[in-house]
């Protein structure tokens, strides 16, 4: 369904092209888990209170925790009123008796038969017709075990016929490198079939990141200038100020790398170098961001790796006016860890569109604050006009798209300033989310879980994607473990909490006569 509104203020036409989702159940499997709580539960109630959820559909929360129906919806109701201090109690309780519960191991087949009972009552009841969505909230080395269980009591087969679908959502990491990703991807492949299968990149879900999209082919004025004949370069950054926190468990076997680059970052490059697709449809979208991943020049191996990415190591430092321990220090971390919690690299696309482009790619955690923004930053004016100022005198045009904290986007340019002589400066044109379009910025976990009910992957990681992102990161954290880490160009540079990363991130740029923005 298409909307065309034109009853808003100052005239905006608001298109919508969105549809509501059939009748379903969600199944969550981990649902006593911390991801459930904080994330995965307060994104279906607020689509419940947008009236986003089908008309009939039922939440059934499955892990190894003993609780009755009860329990779990007194602790979904906590954790509601929690994350949503505003929420209509009405709203919340409407929402919790639609919540279910039922006890279960991973790797136990009788759970599983009992599951399915349980599966096809509630489906009865809701009348959701087989729709099932089973999310996988559980630790990754669970996957092939809970899939191949749902397979063999029967959950994953679809009903054609009725569009009784079975869909299966996990998250990342899909494996550590390539081998192990590979061999995950052959067991999933083996139960589901491709459109079963959703792959969360969460970062794609975030409004901004969609609206890359959107900004790129819903205008005529970017697409004439966005390659190489106007685009000198572009800088994607996720920063965050945060640490490792408690999940170092899980990170330090990671790192940064793996973490952030496999997925996030990688993502925003696609969408940033893509062709225009067909359409909107997934397949089209997903066929244009692999060949950008397939035009990737790959990192070359040896000593030269570390002029084209770099490592780094957050020592103790300052965030915030805060002193905070270094990664070593950090709670369930060893002393000797070499694990890397900043990446930054030079990424150069062979193709027709950004031959000579570099993409600078930086991320890490205890930097100095959250920021995620991608800056496509323009050549220079090609002569002035303006004697005695020489055209390097000019600030380049600057794009940037703000994904967080901020989401929005400017836009700098020349301008002159007001007075009597000729005075120039930069004018920044300033585009903020919240004030255009009013209203809270939906959570990237709410479209992303609607687009698992209506059917939609475009947002959603293909499993070649999954292949080529790991075929081009692999080789690099062969060498890195193969690399010493104090010495050398591959060495882990320490950097201090609260910095923008290691001197070696700079001198990445700076080679190429460029620094970071920020
Ligand atoms: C996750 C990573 O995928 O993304 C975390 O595992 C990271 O380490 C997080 O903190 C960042 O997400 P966001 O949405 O806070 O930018």
């Amino acid at each position: 369904m298409t909307n065309r509104r034109h009853d808003e203020p100052d005239a905006m036409e608001i298109l919508c092209v969105e549809e509501s989702p059939p009748d379903c159940g969600v199944v969550v499997f981990g649902a006593s888990g911390d991801l459930t709580r904080r994330k995965l539960l307060p994104a279906l109630f607020n689509l419940h209170q947008r009236r986003l959820m089908p008309e009939s559909y039922y939440v059934l929360g499955y892990a190894r925790t003993d609780y009755s129906d009860q329990q779990f919806r007194d602790l979904v109701g906590q954790a509601l009123r929690e994350s949503q201090p505003q929420a209509e109690p009405d709203q919340i309780q409407n929402f919790l008796q639609r919540c279910h519960y039922q006890t279960g191991d991973y790797k136990d087949l009788a759970a599983y038969e009992g599951l399915s009972q349980r599966v096809s009552s509630l489906d009865r009841t809701h009348a959701t017709h087989g729709r099932t969505l089973f999310y996988l909230s559980t630790p990754p080395s669970l996957y092939q075990a809970v899939v191949s269980r749902l397979f063999q009591v029967g959950l994953t087969s679809q009903e054609e016929k009725t569009g009784g679908w079975r869909r299966v959502v996990i998250e990342k990491p899909i494996g550590h490198d390539l081998l192990s990703a590979r061999k995950l991807e052959a067991g999933l492949g083996k139960v589901l079939s491709e459109d079963q299968i959703y792959r969360i990149d969460h970062y794609l879900g975030k409004e901004t990141v969609q609206n890359i999209m959107v900004l790129r082919f819903a205008n005529a004025i970017f697409e004439p200038i966005w390659n190489r004949q106007f685009i000198d370069h572009v800088q994607i950054t996720a920063a965050e100020s945060i640490g490792v926190g408690s999940r170092a468990g899980y990170y330090d076997g990671s790192g940064l790398l793996r973490d952030m680059f496999q997925n996030h970052m990688l993502q925003l490059l696609t969408l940033v170098a893509m062709e225009p697709p067909c359409s909107f449809a997934a397949d089209c979208v997903r066929d244009e961001k692999i060949k950008v991943l397939r035009s990737m020049r790959p990192f070359p191996g040896g000593e030269e790796l570390g002029q084209w990415i770099v490592r780094g190591q957050y020592a103790p430092g300052t965030v915030d006016g805060q002193r905070v321990a270094g990664y070593r220090q950090e709670e369930e971390v060893s002393e000797q860890s070499v694990t890397e919690t900043f990446a930054a690299a030079k990424v150069l696309v062979d193709n027709w569109r950004w031959q000579g482009v570099p993409f600078y790619l930086r991320s890490g955690k205890r930097l100095p604050r959250r920021l995620t923004e991608i800056a496509i930053v323009f050549r220079q004016v090609p002569h002035s006009v303006f004697t005695p100022l020489l055209a390097e005198d000019f600030l380049p045009n600057t794009l940037v798209l703000n994904v967080q904290p901020e989401e929005g986007a400017h836009l700098s340019l020349q301008a002159k300033r007001p007075g009597p002589k000729l005075c120039m400066g930069t004018l920044n044109m300033h585009f903020n989310y919240k004030e255009a379009f009013g209203g809270r910025v939906p959570e990237a976990y709410e479209r992303l879980l609607l687009d698992c009910m209506l059917g939609d992957q475009t947002l959603f990681i293909r499993t070649d994607t999954v292949e080529k992102s790991w075929q081009l990161l692999t080789p690099v954290l062969e060498q890195w473990r193969k690399s010493p880490v104090d010495e050398g160009n591959c060495r882990l540079h320490a950097y201090p909490a609260g910095s923008w990363g290691p001197q070696a991130a700079a001198d990445l740029l700076a080679r190429d006569g460029r620094r970071w923005r920020i």
